[in-house]
């Protein structure tokens, strides 16, 4: 699917994105699977963003538990009380780590992860879904990240939670 995408080579990622998320949409409007989306979504963040790991938990009671990702085993089940996930689903908002060695709560899946964004979808005013992006360079991710990446969450919120699919 990587390969059927028409991206700006341009290595900057605020260049890609523009490029990105229609194709995104575009890839998840033929499909009603949410797992399917989310893999296909980890695999393309991943290999066209060149993010060290890229991945979702999914909301399961008081617990976040690992749902589709590309990279390196990570933790499978995440307390609401504990890491960056659990705090952004405690917080409902997005955080960026730029330093993950300053962040107490952070939970380190693999060592070489050096900073990290994380994203919420929220619907009803429950945390379902988290957005998690690691990066082996300190201080990766800015607002740019943000707002784009928060726009493609916002995508699947609507195609897969509000929308009558
Ligand atoms: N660092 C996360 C744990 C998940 S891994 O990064 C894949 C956290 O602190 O919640």
């Amino acid at each position: 699917m990587v390969e059927a995408l028409n991206i700006n080579p341009h290595p900057s990622r605020s260049k890609k994105y523009p490029d990105l998320l229609p194709q995104i949409a575009a890839i998840m409007q033929t499909e009603t699977d949410l797992i399917a989306n989310l893999a296909n979504i980890s695999s393309i963040l991943k290999e066209v963003l060149g993010f060290f790991w890229v991945g979702f938990y999914r909301r399961s009671g008081d617990d976040l538990v690992l749902g589709p990702f590309q990279g390196l085993l990570a933790c499978t089940r995440i307390p609401m009380n504990r890491g960056v996930c659990g705090t952004c689903a405690r917080e409902k908002r997005t955080i960026i780590v730029p330093d993950v060695d300053k962040f107490p709560e952070h939970i380190a899946c693999s060592s070489l992860s050096r900073s990290e964004l994380v994203i919420p979808l929220i619907h009803n005013n429950r945390v379902e879904l988290i957005l998690d992006i690691d990066s082996i360079q300190l201080n990766d991710f800015d607002d740019d990240d943000v707002r784009h990446l928060e726009e493609l969450v916002t995508m699947i919120k609507h195609h897969h939670f509000t929308a009558a699919i």
